[in-house]
């Protein structure tokens, strides 16, 4: 198998997972400012599962969530890219965009404009009809980021998310859609 494909964006480079992440991820997945709309944090051995499973969805798919790096000042912040749910709902199969960055990198624009270029790329390298995205109602950040990249929300599309039990009350979860867009893909060199 290849190694996975990077992506450079004017501030960012999206690239494969190198081992020296796995302590920088359990570090943003213990932050309790970051995991707000997750059920727990994770202990080291639970982001390193997790890190793995994504390099694993790299090695299936040719694609997956992408480690973040800012060139030049910061070796990782964390995650952003395309993702297959391995749950089961109404919308699935299907291919979500999914995002995670430590809480010092908030506020520059870094999802938006990685998650710009990850649609590109879903859209014209994998010609993807179209690419979900999810998050419980009250991730209001995420849901910005969302609508900064040109997804609409499904009315029709809330849904109860199968890995949580009844009554939970992160359960319920709000649909966002981006089908393809010919020529109306979100410019990524605004950002
Ligand atoms: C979701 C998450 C990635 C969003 O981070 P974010 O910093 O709000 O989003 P962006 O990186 O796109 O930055 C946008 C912000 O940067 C500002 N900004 C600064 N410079 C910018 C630039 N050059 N371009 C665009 N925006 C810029 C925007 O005005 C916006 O500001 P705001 O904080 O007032 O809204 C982050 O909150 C996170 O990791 N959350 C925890 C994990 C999570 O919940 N993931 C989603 C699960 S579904």
């Amino acid at each position: 198998m290849t190694s996975p494909p990077s992506i450079r964006t004017p501030r960012l480079l999206l690239r494969p997972w190198r081992d020296a992440d796995f302590p920088a991820f359990a570090a943003m997945n213990a932050d309790p400012r970051v995991m707000e709309h997750f059920p727990k944090t994770l202990n080291r051995a639970e982001s390193d599962e997790r890190a793995a499973a994504i390099r694993q969805h790299f090695n299936r798919r040719g694609f997956g969530l992408w480690a973040v790096e800012v060139p030049g000042m910061a070796d990782f912040i964390g995650f952003v890219g395309l993702c297959v749910p391995s749950f089961e709902a109404h919308f699935t199969p299907c291919v979500e965009i999914g995002w995670r960055l430590a809480f010092d990198h908030w506020g520059r624009g870094y999802a938006t404009e990685a998650a710009i270029a990850s649609l590109d790329f879903g859209f014209r390298r994998l010609t993807l009809d179209e690419i979900v995205s999810f998050t419980v109602p009250a991730n209001r950040r995420s849901r910005a980021v969302m609508e900064r990249i040109g997804m609409t929300r499904s009315l029709e599309g809330d849904f109860d998310h199968p890995a949580l039990p009844e009554g939970h009350p992160l359960r319920r979860h709000v649909l966002y859609r981006a089908n393809h867009p010919d020529e109306e893909m979100p410019d990524s060199s605004r950002f």
